[in-house]
């Protein structure tokens, strides 16, 4: 499997934390601080997980330069599609006029979507067949802004990636524990942040090591992680757990929080835009969270 194209979209809105700090009692510098995030986009009212995915979704696409009848596999991750049907996948094939012979659904694996549907994908391609995997959310929607303990965290946009067959293998692996009591979403978003963290760590260090294993290559031979962006604090603890630089993991959650699916797409996307991701580098990407689930995919970026 390769990556062959990425691309990303955000609101134009931004919550600062001076603003949150208006709306519930906190601090920039708390915020700051405990979890290294400054800004999230905030999508406006004709903004929607869909609106979002589709131009992340055409990003990737002239960036892969494929033709979209070559398309047969279309995956979005999300928790925060308007509707329970149609799905964000059968609409992304609808407006952005895909081949009707594919197979189009979303997954929920909450902050591990995007991973998720990364080793679907890659299990289901064949020869000269392409996927197009997303990640898009609006939590915003499903945010409480009268909780501090989680409307510090969280924030919209969505990220995109077309993946061709290729010979060159991927290693993966996944985890999923059900688990409605650390993190839980109803009307919002419900989280024993404690936990969650403890869980994170744990299954990010679990994650890399495996996959890295896998591949064959050392952690010191790991050029880049790109994981989800939940909160600096995590990245940190799991990079000297490893025992590797903090400096190896890719970082933009100061700008956009916690965009869940989105948040390893939307880092990809910016970590190979930003000329940080080229050719026979060894690449993790790593999801965690929700459901409780986690998954992490090595590779030789090609
Ligand atoms: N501003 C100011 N104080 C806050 C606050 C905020 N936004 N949110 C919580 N606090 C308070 C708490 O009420 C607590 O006060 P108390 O000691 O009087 O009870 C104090 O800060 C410490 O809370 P604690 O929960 O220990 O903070 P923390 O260092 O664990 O940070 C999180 C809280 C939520 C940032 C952290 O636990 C976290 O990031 N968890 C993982 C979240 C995550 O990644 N979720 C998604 C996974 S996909």
């Amino acid at each position: 499997m390769r990556i062959l194209g990425t691309g990303s979209a955000a609101p134009v809105n931004i919550l600062t934390n001076q603003m949150l700090s208006n709306m519930v009692d906190t601090s920039d510098e708390w915020i700051v601080e405990r979890t290294g995030i400054h800004t999230r986009h905030i999508a406006a009212d004709n903004e929607s997980a869909l609106t979002l995915a589709r131009q992340a979704a055409m990003q990737a696409l002239d960036a892969a330069d494929v033709q979209i009848d070559k398309i047969k596999l279309v995956i979005c991750a999300s928790v925060t599609n308007e509707l329970r049907c149609p799905s964000l996948a059968c609409n992304i094939q609808r407006d952005l006029e895909l081949p009707e012979d594919i197979l189009a659904f979303d997954i929920n694996a909450a902050c591990s979507g995007f991973i998720y549907a990364l080793i679907t994908a890659s299990e289901l391609l064949k020869e000269n067949e392409y996927a197009l995997i997303i990640g898009s959310e609006v939590l915003s929607r499903i945010t409480d802004y009268r909780d501090r303990n989680t409307c510090v965290l969280f924030g919209d946009g969505a990220g995109a990636a077309v993946i061709g067959f290729s010979t060159n293998p991927i290693h993966w692996t996944a985890m999923a524990k059900g688990d409605d009591q650390k993190l839980r979403i109803d009307d919002y978003i419900h989280m024993d942040g404690h936990a969650v963290f403890k869980f994170a760590v744990e299954a990010l260090t679990n994650g890399i090591r495996t996959v890295t294993e896998k591949a064959g290559f050392t952690l010191a031979d790991l050029d880049l992680v790109v994981c989800h962006q939940a909160n600096e604090r995590i990245l940190a603890s799991a990079a000297k757990r490893l025992g590797i630089s903090p400096d190896r993991f890719f970082l933009n959650l100061a700008k956009y929080g916690n965009t869940s699916a989105a948040s390893v797409p939307m880092a990809l996307d910016e970590a190979v835009r930003s000329g940080q991701i080229h050719k026979g580098m060894r690449v993790v990407l790593a999801g965690f969270g929700g459901g409780l689930t986690s998954g992490a995919v090595a590779m030789e970026w090609s």
